[in-house]
């Protein structure tokens, strides 16, 4: 019932005011297809209701109408965990009018998302991602499986390819890397410990704006406010809690009233489409190969173009970012495995007289095994990016309905102790025997998997390997150049950061902010 009164005290005055006007045949009609939705969920049950067919559990406590959706409370990763933990590698959740499957095993989520991807690997419609940000359905992150989709994934595929990153794009990642790194410890040095996540963000978007765009920003220059602006926005609109229509149609009409949607449909018209619009432009002039140019031999209209640089570098900025921010938090945590690291790296360049490139990887596998660990040890989402059913399919028993939004339940995946030994503890080590590159092992067989964060078939990530390298490069020219450190109290005690209660902020999970001391080595030998 409280859940009730929030979502009643939630609609606005304005709404309010002109309640008379509210057209009631849209509520019942809203109304008739919710139950009606519901209906037809139990009658398909019943018909399937065959000996060999297993029921997919349903976690308990849920609301009517509403279902799961206000049972998740505000760190859902944890609570879908323990719904694992008690029921199995599936779940199904009611998530309002929709049907979601979550999976926690990664050969069962391989069995549905690969085996099964001509028909798992639609996305569900969502009101903000798919009118608003993709421009009804354009671009790859949010458009549909169908031909507009493959097109666009084949030209990103092609633009930022492995060797197309070696050739192109090592150099700008370097160079943002060691910036990177200058900044970490001169803000570090100017108060007691810094808060790495601006830096990292400024690191992960200049990266990608570099490669889009041949361009970069410093911290002061205002279109990097205005990227940063235009990233956060585009996070917040696209949550779920911003489109409670589309699981509750009764709530259409509080969305119609509060003006959501003309605010959502500004934002892009005036603000992303006309910075975007300008970027274009300006890469096409400037000199050297940038993914605009890249992008130029194929057929988009303006508007796709816009869709698929905006998906770029949204795909490719707070992910990455974030990884790294856990990768950095997590070293404090650990100095002997740090130091471990840094031993490594500095024996490279004892031999070699240099950083090691991310093409010497192999010569370093304890970084390397460190980068993977820490991405399964801390995900950087408590779930994939949902996918949806074109198909009933018939996997290991269970029924996965036509239309259902299926999830790979990423923060349990990782933590399922089916999967990993010991889940819970940090263990660099456990992926010393997979030192391949995280794109080569996501491609590969799923038992040779190393970590999902990357998701799964015909949409799994593209840019794996760019991220990869990213992730590589800066990791270790920190580590060549400085060691990570708690900051201290005014008493000299060490305060260790939280690493044990994730922040969830739409589909990201960060760590709660944090400070701490990249302090330069005396001994670093570059
Ligand atoms: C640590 C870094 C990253 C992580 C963990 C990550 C993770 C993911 C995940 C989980 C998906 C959805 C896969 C699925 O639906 O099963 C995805 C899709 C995508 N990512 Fe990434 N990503 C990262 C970096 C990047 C970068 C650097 C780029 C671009 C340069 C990028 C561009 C995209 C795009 C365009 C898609 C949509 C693919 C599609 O729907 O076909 N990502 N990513």
């Amino acid at each position: 019932m409280d859940t009730i009164n929030i979502l009643i005290n939630s609609i606005p005055p304005r709404f309010l005011e002109r309640e008379k006007i509210v057209p009631v045949v849209s509520i019942a009609a809203a109304t008739v297809f919710l139950l009606s939705s519901h209906m037809w969920l139990s009658t398909y049950k019943d018909n399937k209701s065959d000996k060999e067919v297993k029921k997919i559990p349903i976690p308990g406590s849920r609301y009517p109408y509403f279902g799961h959706m206000f049972s998740l409370g505000t760190s859902p990763g944890e609570v879908i965990v323990a719904w694992h933990r008690e029921l199995g590698p599936i779940i199904e959740l009611r998530m309002g009018i929709q049907t979601w499957i979550m999976i926690d095993d990664p050969i069962l989520a391989h069995k549905v998302f690969v085996s099964n991807g001509a028909v798992a690997s639609n996305r569900p419609y969502m009101t903000f991602a798919h009118n608003h940000y993709a421009l009804k359905g354009k671009g790859i992150v949010f458009s549909a499986h169908a031909k507009n989709w493959k097109y666009a994934r084949e030209a990103v595929l092609s633009i930022i390819a492995p060797k197309v990153v070696d050739k192109n794009y090592i150099k700008p990642i370097q160079s943002e890397a060691a910036a990177l790194v200058d900044r970490l410890i001169e803000y570090s040095k100017k108060e007691n410990g810094v808060d790495p996540t601006v830096h990292l963000h400024l690191n992960s978007l200049n990266t990608i704006c570099r490669a889009a765009f041949g361009k970069h920003y410093s911290f002061e220059d205002p279109e990097f406010k205005t990227m940063s602006h235009i990233i956060e926005r585009t996070v917040v609109m696209g949550a779920m809690e911003q489109d409670i229509p589309n699981f509750i149609p009764i709530m259409t009409v509080v969305d119609y009233f509060s003006g959501k949607h003309a605010t959502m449909k500004n934002f892009i018209n005036n603000e992303r489409n006309p910075l975007y619009r300008k970027l274009i432009a300006e890469a096409l002039e400037r000199p050297g190969t940038n993914f605009v140019k890249s992008l130029d031999k194929f057929n988009f209209t303006v508007e796709e173009r816009i869709v698929i640089t905006s998906d770029l570098i949204n795909g490719g900025t707070d992910t990455v970012s974030v990884a790294l921010s856990w990768a950095f938090v997590i070293m404090c945590h650990y100095p002997l495995a740090q130091k471990k690291a840094a031993d490594e790296i500095d024996a490279f360049i004892k031999l070699n007289g240099r950083l090691p490139e991310f093409s010497k990887r192999t010569q370093l596998p304890y970084c390397v095994s460190m980068m993977k660990e820490g991405m399964r040890f801390r995900p950087i989402g408590a779930f994939g990016i949902p996918h949806k059913m074109d198909a009933d399919v018939l996997v290991d028993g269970y029924i996965i309905p036509k239309g259902a939004t299926v999830v790979s339940s990423m923060e349990s995946m990782h933590q399922n102790p089916d999967v990993f030994a010991e889940p819970l503890k940090y263990y660099p080590e456990r992926f010393m025997n997979n030192l391949k590159t995280m794109d080569a092992a996501a491609k590969g067989k799923i038992e040779e998997r190393d970590h999902f964060n990357f998701g799964w078939g015909r949409r799994m990530c593209p840019g794996i390997y760019i991220a990869e390298v990213e992730l590589f490069t800066s990791f270790i020219q920190v580590l060549s150049k400085c060691t990570i450190e708690p900051v201290r109290d005014a008493n000299g005690k060490e305060q260790l950061p939280d690493i044990d209660h994730p922040v969830t902020a739409g589909l990201i999970l960060l760590p709660i902010p944090y400070k701490v001391n990249f302090v330069e080595r005396t001994n670093s030998l570059i």
